[in-house]
């Protein structure tokens, strides 16, 4: 961006017209009542959605950015990982041992998507592409080829019933927040299989925990938590049926960041409309 001025922000820093964020403190915002821009770093907005914004200013995300494919290897990886069996033979093997499981049928692991935006919908005809029967929610209903779509709280429970492996990919507003409940993770299919790679505060943790335990739910994989890091003490580290990883199921990438913003900024700059403009009336 040939005569822009880039700075990191300190207290006191001069007023800018447009930020580039990752979970700003409400200090900056405060400082910088004039900004035209507010670029957030990654395709979450809730670390933003928590402060008292400008008014004028536009908030906007990361829309793909090369997020989407990632998310999508990511969540293949999980599905296949648990249908194939493959951390049981890892174990297996791992003990020296050779032998065989019995087939499971595609047909009995119905995928369900919730969240049909910029990477759930990727993701969905990702692991279509594998002919597992999937299914989407969203808030507004969405049509996505072989993808069987149901939207808003009144087909949710028709979506999680007929669910056997559930990925998370909502964002985090009031109304998905420990939308992962006991009530909602009992209406999967017996056997279920969690996929959280959206964020921790959408899993109610203690009901993911009795739901394996009482052997309703067959396993989870996390991406996302709570509190991350994940404390040393927190039981998901060493619970036989969940496998975690350290929030990297699509990481930012830099570069394709950094063009994506300086692109967006120079068209604000040049009175165009851009994609990735948040609603925060929405939240997301
Ligand atoms: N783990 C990681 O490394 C990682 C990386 C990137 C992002 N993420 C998480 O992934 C989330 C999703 O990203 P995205 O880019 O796909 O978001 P997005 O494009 O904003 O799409 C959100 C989807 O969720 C649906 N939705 C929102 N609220 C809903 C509700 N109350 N009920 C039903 N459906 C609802 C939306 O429905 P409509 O289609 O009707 O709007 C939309 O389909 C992000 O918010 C972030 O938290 C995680």
């Amino acid at each position: 961006m040939p005569g822009a001025v880039v700075e990191a922000w300190r207290p006191g820093a001069p007023q800018a017209d447009h930020a580039v964020v990752w979970a700003p403190p409400q200090q900056f915002i405060d400082e910088q009542p004039a900004l035209k821009g507010i670029f957030n770093i990654g395709a979450g907005v809730d670390g933003l959605m928590k402060l008292k914004l400008p008014r004028q200013a536009l908030v906007v995300r990361i829309d793909d950015g090369g997020m989407a494919v990632q998310m999508a290897e990511f969540v293949c990886h999980a599905v296949i990982r648990h249908f194939r069996e493959l951390d049981v033979y890892e174990a297996e093997i791992g003990q020296g041992q050779w032998s065989h499981r019995k087939p499971q049928r595609r047909s009995e692991f119905p995928v369900g998507v919730m969240g049909l935006g910029v990477l759930g919908e990727r993701v969905a005809r990702a692991v279509a592409q594998f002919e597992f029967p999937v299914r989407g929610w969203s808030r507004s209903p969405r049509q996505v080829p072989g993808v069987q779509c149901f939207a808003g709280p009144a087909q949710f429970d028709e979506f999680l019933a007929g669910t056997r492996v559930l990925v998370c990919l909502l964002p985090l507003t009031a109304e998905t927040r420990d939308i992962m409940n006991a009530r909602n993770l009992s209406r999967l299919l017996p056997g279920g299989y969690v996929i959280n790679v959206a964020r921790g505060a959408q899993l109610v943790d203690d009901d993911l925990i009795a739901l394996l335990d009482s052997g309703h739910l067959a396993g989870a994989a996390l991406d996302v938590f709570r509190t991350e890091p994940l404390p040393a003490e927190h039981p998901f580290w060493r619970h036989p049926k969940i496998t975690i990883t350290p929030h990297t199921s699509a990481r930012t990438l830099r570069d394709e960041t950094i063009a994506q913003i300086a692109g967006k900024i120079q068209a604000l700059e040049r009175g165009e409309p851009i994609a990735g403009v948040v609603d925060v009336e929405r939240g997301y």
